[in-house]
């Protein structure tokens, strides 16, 4: 099946965009001290099997009796039967997320957005650069393409976060590991502490991965990017080779309301994932 297909009976098992489909929290990783993975498997059997996504893409998430809040899909479609979304603990629907258990029910409505394009960047170099919880929409792409691995060059990982206890994942860095070039950087070291240290523009500098046959992805918080775009624009990479996604509040996920727009554009169905070109041609509004 093309992924063409693939996307557009992921879209028709959904009926009613508006109508959160019910899904059992199945399991809850603790990442870090506000942040944890909740890994939903969908009630409905046919959505069980049936339902698939793209990297990139985002789905909002109902906690009954409190509201619905967005994360990104941080799991990838290749590994099958359920979502997971990872949740950093800032207010009203991620604290009562925080305070769920396995086998509590919660509403998803997805997949939202457009996604990475994956399939422009076959036979390409990727070099990943995120901090902190933006690894969660690069990890889905990351597990993608490490599962789709001879479809990639080579692929570089540079990720970071203010202090060892603050990394997601780590259960995954082995894989990552052997499939990748794994970069790791904190801002304070502990005593068990290995690898490097500093901010991640700085690192990727200090790396400086090649543009040539190149594709960035770069994800994280929006003083990172502001450091970390002039460093991949440095080393080469063009506006059209670097990729990232935004967080803008939104409210439908299906572009009616127009809670999220920037000029002309909804990020809730242009985006999230848009290319610095196509960035810099919108409003300075985020
Ligand atoms: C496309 C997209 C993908 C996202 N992916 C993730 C993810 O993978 N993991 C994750 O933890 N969060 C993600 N977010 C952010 C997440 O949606 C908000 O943190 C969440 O909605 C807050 O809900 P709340 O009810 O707990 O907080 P509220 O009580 O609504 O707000 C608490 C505080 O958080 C701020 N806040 C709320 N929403 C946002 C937002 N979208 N951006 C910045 N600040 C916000 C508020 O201004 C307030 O200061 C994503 C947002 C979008 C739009
Ligand atoms: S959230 Fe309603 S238009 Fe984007």
């Amino acid at each position: 099946m093309s992924e063409a297909t693939q996307t557009a009976s992921a879209s028709t098992l959904i009926r009613n965009p508006y109508e959160p489909q019910l899904a059992t929290i199945a399991k809850i990783i603790d990442e870090t001290w506000d942040t944890k993975t909740f890994r939903a498997v969908f009630n409905d059997e046919d959505l069980r099997e049936n339902f698939t996504y793209e990297p990139g893409q985002f789905q909002i998430v109902s906690v009954f009796g409190v509201g619905e809040a967005t994360f990104c899909l941080t799991s990838t479609p290749t590994r099958k039967g359920y979502v997971e979304f990872s949740v950093k603990r800032v207010g009203s629907v991620t604290t009562a997320l925080h305070e769920m258990y396995e086998g509590q029910i919660v509403g998803i409505r997805a997949p939202l957005g457009n996604h990475f394009p994956y399939e422009q960047w076959k036979g390409k170099n990727l070099v990943f650069a995120g901090g902190g919880i933006g690894m969660a929409p690069m990890r889905s792409l990351l597990n993608f393409c490490l599962d789709n691995r001879s479809d990639y060059g080579d692929i570089i990982v540079i990720y970071g976060a203010r202090t060892p206890g603050d990394l997601c994942y780590k259960y995954e860095f082995d894989e990552w590991r052997q499939k990748a070039n794994l970069y790791l950087t904190v801002d304070q070291a502990d005593n068990d502490w290995k690898d490097h240290v500093g901010h991640v523009p700085g690192y990727l500098k200090e790396l400086a991965p090649s543009a040539e046959n190149a594709i960035a992805i770069t994800c994280g918080p929006p003083i990172m990017i502001k450091y970390i775009l002039p460093e991949f624009a440095n080393l080469g990479f063009s506006d059209e080779q670097i990729y990232t996604t935004l967080e803008m509040k939104m409210k439908c996920g299906i572009g009616k309301c127009g809670r999220c727009n920037i000029g002309s554009k909804l990020v809730c169905v242009d985006g999230p994932v848009f290319s610095n070109a196509q960035l810099k041609e919108l409003p300075p509004e985020f």
